[in-house]
């Protein structure tokens, strides 16, 4: 049976899955702190909560964007990968069920946690002990290699869009004005050079192409949850196989927004593992930082143009 889930799914449909214990009664559903594309909601029974996440066939916050259904299933598969991983299991939360023709996946609740976007204010520093800790999981991540996980080609071709392609089209129709007064214009440079735009194409296919290693591939601190004394991954949509470099990157340049880049990269070369092309892992943490400012997935920054502008041509450097 298909069930839509929505805020006032009736209950009596939900308590109908097969996945409650016995005598399990569901009291309410409630809403999580934030999800954009896909419909995510707390089940709450009288012995438990648990999570709820649902893909449709667009982007939930926009519907007239379309986005891959299937996109739940690859989502399913890596918790499945990380949990025969002893070291990646207490990372992420449990699979409690899968409902595959509904697109369906209830997990364990993690608690009602924050993540670290407070880093793009200071609001939040990442200690290091927790770079560490975001570190481990990337070594134990990288070096699983299943044989058949989902291409989840799709997925990545919308992804590339809004970061190797979108962002410097010059005629994209997107003024940046409407983010920040004068940040249009200091886009212009980047998207009328030529020899940068041929790197980030050519950086853009290879996204494309398949990799070696199971990667996260939105290893971001929207997908990282404070626990407190853990950090917890969530978020495993855009995984696929692919570069290693792709999450050290995304991370770097996540860690550049919070002005802790230098402290990251630090401990990466001292404490990251596996064998990588650093001159790549530069390259994509440098499309990212651009793609996050003059793109349109926006990020909470409080930076002025200056700061900006001097990030830009930071990530310039790391491209060229
Ligand atoms: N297992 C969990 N335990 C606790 N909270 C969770 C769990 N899974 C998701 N959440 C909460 O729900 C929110 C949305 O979840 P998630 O990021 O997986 O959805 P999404 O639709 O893919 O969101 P986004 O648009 O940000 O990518 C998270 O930010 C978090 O607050
Ligand atoms: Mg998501």
């Amino acid at each position: 049976m298909k069930f839509t889930l929505e805020n006032d799914s009736s209950i009596e449909q939900l308590q109908a899955l097969d996945c409650w214990n016995e005598g399990e009664k569901i009291t309410n559903l409630s809403d999580v702190n934030d999800s954009n594309m896909n419909k995510v909601l707390r089940i709450h029974t009288d012995q438990r909560s648990v999570i709820a996440k649902q893909s449709r066939p667009y982007v939930r916050k926009f519907p007239q964007i379309p986005a891959p259904i299937e996109r739940i299933q690859t989502e399913k598969r890596f918790y499945e990968e990380i949990q025969m991983n002893s070291e990646l299991l207490k990372f992420s939360p449990r699979i409690l069920a899968w409902y595959p023709e509904s697109y369906l996946l209830i997990t364990e609740d993690l608690g009602q946690l924050g993540d670290f976007s407070g880093i793009y204010s200071s609001e939040k520093k990442l200690e290091p002990k927790q770079i560490q800790e975001l570190i481990t999981y990337l070594n134990q991540l990288h070096q699983i290699q299943p044989e058949d996980f989902p291409d989840n080609l799709a997925m990545r071709e919308l992804n590339h869009e809004h970061i190797f392609n979108f962002p410097f089209n010059e005629h994209n129709g997107f003024d940046l004005n409407t983010i920040q007064e004068g940040l249009q214009e200091l886009s212009l440079p980047h998207k009328s050079d030529k020899e940068l735009k041929n790197q980030i194409s050519e950086l853009g296919k290879r996204y494309l192409k398949k990799g070696n290693v199971l990667i996260h591939g939105d290893y971001y601190p929207g997908s990282w949850m404070d626990a407190g004394d853990s950090i917890k991954i969530i978020d495993p949509e855009f995984s696929f196989m692919g570069d290693a470099e792709f999450d050290l990157g995304v991370f770097l340049a996540h860690a550049d927004f919070g002005d802790q880049g230098d402290e990251v990269e630090l401990q990466l070369k001292s404490n990251y593992n596996n064998p990588i092309d650093w001159n790549l892992v530069q390259a994509y943490r440098g499309v990212e930082i651009m793609r996050r400012l003059i793109g349109i997935a926006q990020l909470p920054l409080e930076l002025n143009l200056v700061q900006k502008e001097a990030l830009l041509n930071q990530a310039k450097s790391y491209l060229l």
